[in-house]
């Protein structure tokens, strides 16, 4: 039996460049690990088997059960494995828990399995699986680019602190980028800008969110909570890729503790986190 930790991300940064022929858009994002997590215990059986203590997730078909699949087919046919997950990620809310749950379960039976492969093998299967999973497969720090597929490690920051706040909505991913106009498209040197200066040693603030205005337009909800945060971190507030979920920065533990609090009473999901180290789980660079 193995047992894996599936970190959330936040996106400090993320500008969406343009539209592909294959219907996916071009980013430049960087994507941050934070000390949220899901804890995945996988086990050889058999026949496979999921379960999960998160009701909305359907247990034929989401991220970790495709990838117990994928991993199967292509290192071990006929062995399969039993699954659990336990959700504190909340879902369809732009912290990529999905993405970092298929990741973990990759890494997690190469392990079990002993599985041979290279990063690339891992990195395409990590492709199939979801545009975010290939991060996860690096985690810490990373700026990515391409529909997701191109990751390169970022050093990792010091200490910071975030405040996630979630008004309580389900949002599709597919939609947000569905309803994208070419107004809300850039040329991606805001992000490589920020990038420059994290590897330069800085510790910059957030940069921009492309998807967040259409966020905004067709979730109203999602608007006013990102209000309500920036009322308490005014310049440190961004949307998490497609949202809802809103982050702020803060300077310290009991800042955020305490922006955190407020904001629970006023009915939010809310998580007081921090930056996540690389550990990296994969033969990757
Ligand atoms: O890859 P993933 O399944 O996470 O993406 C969900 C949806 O978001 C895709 O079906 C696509 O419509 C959109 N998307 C996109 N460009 C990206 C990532 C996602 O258009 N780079």
């Amino acid at each position: 039996m193995v047992r894996m930790l599936a970190a959330a991300k936040i996106n400090l940064s993320l500008e969406i460049v343009g539209r592909r022929p294959d219907g996916f858009h071009d980013l430049v994002s960087i994507l941050q690990e934070v000390t949220l997590f899901d804890s995945l215990e996988l086990e050889s059986a058999d026949s496979p088997s999921f379960a999960s203590d998160a009701a909305a997730l359907d247990v034929d078909d989401n991220l970790v059960v495709s990838a117990i699949r994928l991993m199967s087919e292509r290192f071990t046919p006929g062995v399969s494995c039993r699954a659990r997950l336990g959700k504190r990620i909340p879902v369809s809310a732009g912290l990529g828990g999905g993405s970092s749950d298929a990741a973990a379960a990759l890494v997690g039976l190469s392990r079990l399995w002993q599985t041979p492969g290279t990063c690339q093998d891992y990195m395409q299967l990590a492709l199939e699986l979801g545009s975010d999973v290939p991060f996860f497969l690096f985690g810490g720090t990373a700026l990515i680019r391409g529909r997701g597929e191109l990751v390169s490690a970022l050093p990792d920051g010091p200490e910071r602190w975030y405040l996630l706040v979630n008004p309580g909505l389900a949002v599709s991913t597919a939609r947000i980028f569905a309803t994208l106009s070419p107004h809300d498209w850039s040329d991606g040197t805001a992000t490589l800008a920020l990038a420059r200066e994290m590897e330069a040693g800085g510790d910059p603030g957030f940069g921009t969110n492309g998807l967040q205005s259409t966020l905004f337009r067709l979730f109203p909800d999602a608007h006013r909570c990102f209000k309500e945060v920036e009322r308490l971190a005014p310049g440190r507030t961004i949307v998490s890729g497609s949202g809802p979920t809103v982050v702020a920065r803060f300077d310290s533990a009991a800042d955020a503790a305490r922006a955190a609090e407020s904001l629970s009473a006023r009915g939010y999901w809310t998580a007081a986190v921090q930056n996540r180290d690389r550990e990296g789980g994969l033969p990757c660079p």
